[in-house]
């Protein structure tokens, strides 16, 4: 049975991201009125992952029989200084997401609920791979700089990135 603390805490983190998913919209949009098509393209991919991410956490509270609770999604940033703020507020974000995780994790670890702790093995895993995504963005496009050329092959590589939804054995661990 899962504890009410540790499902406040997953109903708290199903809203942390449908406002990443909210926030990645956002960064959408702005490359949209740039007409940077690849970073757009990029953050859409990243809008369905976030949703993806919100609804394992959805299901697998309706399937250890907690109370799913929908809380408030604030709105997110919408002005941009450049492109850089853009790809930092992500990282940033990022990073925020790993430490909300984490102490899920550290609450999973006091209780002693290893099916929640086995659960959430799989977003730590998911969140190396999205901060160095993120860090991997950064850190391009401040070798780029505003050299247009620069910015315009990198818009062509993001442009490639394809949504892949997540599969029961990439998510064997979101199985309760
Ligand atoms: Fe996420
Ligand atoms: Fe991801």
């Amino acid at each position: 049975m899962l504890s009410e603390k540790l499902q406040e805490m997953l109903n708290e983190q199903i809203s942390k991201e449908f406002y990443s998913a909210y926030l990645y919209l956002s960064i959408e949009a702005y490359f949209l009125s740039l007409n940077l098509n690849g970073f757009a393209n990029w953050f859409h991919v990243q809008v369905q992952e976030e949703k993806d991410h919100a609804m394992l956490m959805y299901n697998y509270l309706a399937k250890v029989g907690g109370r799913i609770i929908l809380k408030e999604i604030a709105a997110p940033k919408v002005e941009f200084v450049s492109i850089e703020d853009a790809l930092k507020t992500t990282l940033e974000h990022e990073q925020f997401v790993t430490r909300s995780i984490y102490d899920i994790v550290d609450a999973s670890i006091l209780e002693r609920d290893h099916k929640i702790n086995y659960f959430l093995q799989w977003f730590v895993n998911e969140q190396t791979e999205e901060e160095a995504n993120a860090e991997n963005n950064l850190k391009k496009f401040m070798i780029v700089g505003n050299d247009g050329k620069g910015i315009l092959m990198m818009d062509s590589e993001l442009a490639t990135r394809v949504y892949v939804p997540i599969t029961s054995t990439q998510t064997q661990s979101t199985q309760p």
